[in-house]
């Protein structure tokens, strides 16, 4: 890993460095990936210093231009695996839910969108041979709905499921929640993520799982009406390819949740369309609906995936946690 602090970089002074930190742009790594013009939005500069800005990161941080094949085969390599703990849908995600990509949850209310979130922040932690990435997690809270005490529920199940004794505390410990307040502050949350992945990259619990639940309520509720949907969709964009980064940086899974479009803006259309439309649907590289069937059963399809077939896997969200 490249420890190269950005000021290293030709054509950052002092204060193009404070200004690029204060956009979330802390390392050479996150320099590398970005594109010229949002690099020149931030930091004030001119498109083409950007760019010689970002050559010169890619240079040192080995990330940039084409990658051939056998490259690319390695990084996927390093691909993990975090198992949901429910034999079908980890089949249905060819044996777990895929770190250095984005998977996308959408249902309405009370598919078990939350619980899902809950249930990886916990399994994320175990051990790799118990389906987990031996992580820490990160989680955005736009709505509220963490709870410690469900956490705790969950991690009794495993405790049974692998008769061992597991603590809950040691599990609440290793997540890390913050509330995003607007938009703009879930948009800001993602440079504290990636300031606090950095700190705890060498502990032996790195940042393997990010959630952000829910990735569009917000954007949703601030922006309505038809004239600022374009806007709302490129902040969005933008967001994502935030979040994007991070999963890559990091060799991270990223969850994120999505509702339906419910009955009142349905006029037209399918009320179980994902808000946010196009842009988030070709982020997402994973994308689940989520639907109700009887009592606590949820069914899961799987309706995007970039090398997965289609399919729909049956789960249980039982007070123990999520189950066949
Ligand atoms: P929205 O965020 O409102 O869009 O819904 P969601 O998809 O996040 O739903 P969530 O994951 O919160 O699922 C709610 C459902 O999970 C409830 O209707 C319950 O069936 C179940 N559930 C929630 N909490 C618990 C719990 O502590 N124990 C058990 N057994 N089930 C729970
Ligand atoms: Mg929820």
């Amino acid at each position: 890993m490249n420890e190269m602090s950005i000021e290293e970089l030709p054509g950052i002074g002092p204060a193009t460095a404070e200004k690029l930190r204060d956009a979330g742009f802390n390392s050479v790594e996150a320099i590398a990936v970005a594109s010229p013009a949002e690099l020149a939005g931030t930091a004030e500069i001119g498109e083409s210093t950007a760019s010689k800005i970002i050559m010169a990161a890619r240079r040192s941080a080995d990330v940039g231009g084409f990658e051939t094949g056998d490259a690319i085969l390695e990084r996927r390599k390093e691909v993990g695996r975090l198992s949901m703990g429910c034999t079908e849908v980890d089949r249905m995600m060819g044996g777990g839910f895929e770190t250095q990509a984005i998977t996308e949850v959408y249902g309405e209310f009370g598919s078990g969108k939350t619980q899902i979130a809950h249930q990886l922040a916990v399994n994320a932690q175990l051990p790799v041979d118990k389906g987990g990435l031996n992580g820490s997690v990160i989680l955005i809270d736009t709505e509220n709905t963490f709870r410690p005490d469900r956490i705790a529920q969950m991690v009794k199940g495993l405790s049974n499921r692998y008769e061992t004794e597991y603590e809950p505390e040691e599990f609440l410990k290793n997540i890390h929640v913050a509330r995003a307040y607007n938009s703009n502050h879930q948009i800001l949350l993602m440079e504290s993520a990636s300031e606090l992945a950095d700190s705890l990259r060498d502990t032996g619990k790195p940042v393997r799982l990010l959630i952000v639940d829910s990735l569009t309520a917000h954007f949703r509720a601030e922006y309505v009406g038809r004239g600022t949907l374009a806007d709302r969709q490129q902040k969005l964009n933008k967001h994502l390819h935030n979040i994007m980064r991070f999963a890559d940086l990091n060799n991270a899974m990223v969850f994120v949740t999505n509702q339906v479009m419910s009955k009142p803006d349905a006029f037209f259309g399918d009320p179980t369309k994902p808000i946010g439309g196009h842009i988030l649907g070709h982020t997402s590289t994973f994308r689940i609906y989520l639907r109700k069937s009887k009592g606590d059963k949820r069914v899961a399809k799987l309706v995007d995936s970039p090398n997965l077939p289609d399919g729909e896997a049956l789960f249980s969200v039982t007070p123990e946690g999520l189950v066949d």
